[in-house]
Parts: structure tokens; sequence; C-alpha cells
């Protein structure tokens, strides 16, 4: 048997893969019972979301919840582990947003730099109504005071990987989430 990855990296498991998928089947329910009736649209930030919103779209159609999907990427990390202050839409969304209810989905909120930016810009593109959901809250690290409708789980002041989550583009394909120790982290500010 290969050793896994969390060993070999020196990475510490914070959240299996069935206790992930117990809680996304609860995100489900809220979202369920806090979504507007009639026709979701979807918007997963890329690609850190790619996993949880696979997740949760399939858990929500188990409530014969409608959506459509679609992605958007913005950066603002660059391959440190230090949000570079600034957001750049890479790819935007395919669908219309005007006068439909978005359910926003993404990773982590971390500065809330991300969240910040992209709810500023659906609510200008006339969405009706608009949800946020995040997997993960790291509260301590806020720099923009925004909050999230649907958080997964709040973490520390630690760096996560799995579950869609990398660092230096690793892990994003682990089936559980993890920390990765702050001496395999390169600092970088900017
Ligand atoms: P924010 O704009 O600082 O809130 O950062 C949000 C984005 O930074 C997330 O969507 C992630 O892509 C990335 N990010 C923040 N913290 C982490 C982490 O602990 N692990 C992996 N990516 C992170
Ligand atoms: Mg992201």
């Amino acid at each position: 048997m290969t050793t896994p990855p969390h060993a070999k990296d020196g990475l510490v498991p914070l959240f299996t893969a069935a206790e992930i998928q117990r809680r996304v089947d609860q995100l489900a329910e809220t979202l369920d019972a806090t979504l507007p009736h009639g026709d979701i649209l979807c918007i997963a930030v890329l690609h850190g979301s790619f996993v949880f919103v696979a997740d949760l779209a399939r858990a929500l159609s188990v409530r014969e919840r409608h959506l459509a999907i679609d992605f958007m990427s913005v950066g603002s990390y660059g391959g440190t582990t230090t949000s570079s202050g600034h957001v750049t839409l890479r790819q935007d969304t395919t669908l219309p947003v005007a006068g439909r209810h978005v359910l926003l989905v993404d990773d982590i909120l971390d500065t809330g730099r991300t969240l910040s930016a992209v709810t500023r810009m659906l609510r200008e593109r006339g969405a009706a109504s608009l949800l946020t959901c995040v997997l993960l809250d790291k509260p301590s690290r806020r720099e923009i005071p925004v909050r999230a409708d649907v958080v997964g789980f709040t973490v520390g002041d630690v760096f996560v990987v799995g579950y869609g989550l990398d660092y230096n583009q690793r892990y994003r394909n682990l089936p559980y989430l993890a920390a990765l120790p702050a001496d395999s982290l390169t600092r970088q500010e900017g």
C-alpha cells in the first residue's frame, strides 16, 4: 500500500471524508430551507470549490432542487499562502445573472477580499437574490468585514488543503481536509 500523502508531507488531518459528507448534507438541508423557491443559479468560485460544489449540488438534487451551475475564477494568491490584497477576474461566468436567484459557493473565506469582490460584482449585475455558502471560514484572518450566509466548518489560522483546496496546485485531489504545517509554507506577502 502506498503511504498516504498526509504522512509523507506532514499534513495534519482536520476533517475526514465521512465527516465532510455528513456536513455537506446538513448544509444542503439548510440551503434547501433558505433558498427562494424556483430555479437557482449556482456559481462556484474556481478552482478551490470544484469538489465541494459537486457534492453540494448532488446533495441538493436529492431535495429536488433544480440548479443551473456556472463557474468563475478569481485570483489573488499566485502560489503563496497570503492574499495579495486585490482580486482579479480570471474567468467569468457564462450564464446571465440578472434577475436570477444566485447561490455563490466558495471553498474558504479568509481575508474576505474574494467574497466581498464577487458578491459586489453579482449584485451589480442584478442578481435577484444572493446567498453565499463557504465550506470553511477562517474568521481570525478577516480584513474585510464580510460573512457567509452558510458555513461548513470554522477553522483557526491554519493553511488548509484537500477536498479541492491547494497549496501551489497540490493536494486538491485529497478526499479529506488537512492542515499544512507552518514549516512547509513559503510565506510571501504581496
Ligand atoms: P480571501 O480573498 O482572502 O478571503 O481568500 C479566499 C481564497 O484564498 C479562497 O477562495 C482560497 O482559494 C484561498 N485560500 C485562503 N485560505 C486558504 C487555505 O487555507 N488553503 C487554501 N486556499 C486558501
Ligand atoms: Mg478560491
